[in-house]
């Protein structure tokens, strides 16, 4: 195929009206579902538009369940219906990690220039203070995905920013904090933790009817009319609705599967589309798992993908793989990790997905924990193979 026949065949496409409109950043003019969130994050906000300071607010709720989509819908709607300069600035912590970026990226907000890297974190706080001051405004700091920074960090970042209004005459700073993992406020001292959360927002998940009315609408804004079949958009989301009501899961299946019927050339989006888009997802989804692991989780991971591999259908118990877990880290010339890591390696990848166990009875001989491998094969290998090392190491076995 030719690069005119790439372009044209997207030009010409049965499917596609905007397909930017299905895309994960895109903020659509309507969030149904959402009303109650959006009303109470407009009425925390709201003061700002009369120059008082509005409390912090604290986000939380599953992934995929508007957190992100709202807080820019309602800042984005607040600035356009007011005169007033309403000042916000976004940072994503996923992105932004460390205390130092998130810091620089403030200041880069407020008109102060810090370098990359280099400045101790009590200097860039001096001049962010200048920065501020000078704004002479109220400034709205959205914290997104915020976990990845105090879990990385600690909270000093948020220690200075509930603060700083104490140092502050002319400008006053509101946070939004946003999170899809609770546990992290366990990393918080009180303090922060109360003044972040002077108001708590709660995102629940979507339902199976909740999901198929936001899909059907994100579709008709970017799909053409009668390009998709029936039953499509029931079926998307009735899988999100399983995977903990998860939007943005349900918007990837249906982008997918729009992007394989473009790509044969369908005239509409059928379930069959659906079901390939679902295992090429599941399999990503499985091999970025196991591509970020810590080297002794994919070893022990490698040991039972060698046990499956090779000992085709003899139960594989936990004693089993201990042993050949040591052997390969014998053979890498490492230390093995304790026999008790080992077994919450294994409760952790049962948990993830990756690897089924359970618990069986022997009768007299007490009990044990087989495991087997819970997705394909060749995506387990994939994902090992990612690490060079073990790549050379599997090959060889
Ligand atoms: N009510 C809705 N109507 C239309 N689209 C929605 C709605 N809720 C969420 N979405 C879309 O679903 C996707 C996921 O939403 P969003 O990014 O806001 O999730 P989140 O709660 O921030 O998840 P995470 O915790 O993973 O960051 C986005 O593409 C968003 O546009
Ligand atoms: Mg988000």
């Amino acid at each position: 195929m030719s690069v005119e026949d790439i372009f044209h065949q997207y030009l010409e496409s049965k499917i596609f009206k905007q397909r930017e409109k299905l895309l994960p950043d895109y903020v659509p003019e309507e969030l149904p579902h959402r009303d109650e969130q959006i009303m109470t994050l407009a009425k925390v906000l709201a003061p700002a538009l009369s120059g008082s300071r509005p409390s912090n607010v604290f986000i939380y709720g599953l992934t995929g369940t508007g957190k992100t989509a709202v807080t820019k819908y309602v800042l984005r709607k607040m600035r356009e219906s007011s005169q007033r300069r309403i000042d916000y600035v976004y940072i994503n912590c996923r992105q932004n990690n460390t205390s130092y970026r998130v810091l620089a990226e403030l200041a880069k907000h407020v008109g102060v220039k810090v370098p990359f890297t280099g400045l101790a974190l009590g200097e860039v706080m001096k001049r962010l203070i200048q920065g501020l001051e000078r704004q002479r405004s109220i400034i709205i700091v959205v914290l997104d995905e915020i976990d990845n920074l105090v879990k990385r960090q600690g909270d000093d970042v948020l220690y200075f920013l509930t603060r700083v209004n104490e140092e502050l005459s002319n400008s006053k700073v509101s946070l939004i904090g946003i999170t899809n993992d609770l546990k992290f406020t366990e990393f918080l001292d009180a303090r922060v933790k109360s003044s972040l959360g002077e108001e708590e927002l709660v995102f629940p998940p979507y339902n199976a009817v909740q999901l198929e009315d936001i899909l059907q609408r994100r579709a008709r804004e970017a799909l053409k009319e009668g390009a998709i079949e029936d039953d499509v958009i029931k079926k998307v989301a009735a899988i999100a609705a399983r995977q903990n009501g998860d939007c943005r899961l349900a918007l990837d299946i249906l982008l997918k599967a729009a992007d394989i019927a473009d790509r044969e050339g369908a005239s509409k989006v059928t379930l069959t589309h659906v079901d390939k888009a679902r295992s090429e997802i599941e399999k990503n989804l499985a091999v970025d798992i196991i591509k970020t692991m810590p080297l002794h989780v994919k070893l022990v991971l490698a040991s039972i993908y060698l046990l499956s591999k090779n000992e085709g259908s003899k139960m594989i118990t936990t004693g089993l793989v201990y042993d050949k877990y040591k052997e390969l880290v014998n053979k890498l010339g490492m230390e093995p990790v304790t026999s008790r890591r080992i077994s919450d390696i294994i409760n952790e990848l049962d948990v993830v997905g990756i690897i089924n166990a359970r618990v069986i009875s022997l009768g007299r001989y007490g009990r044990t924990k087989v495991v087997s491998i819970g997705v394909p094969l060749k995506n387990v290998e994939e994902g090992l193979a990612s690490d060079t090392l073990l790549k050379f190491f599997l090959e060889s076995m």
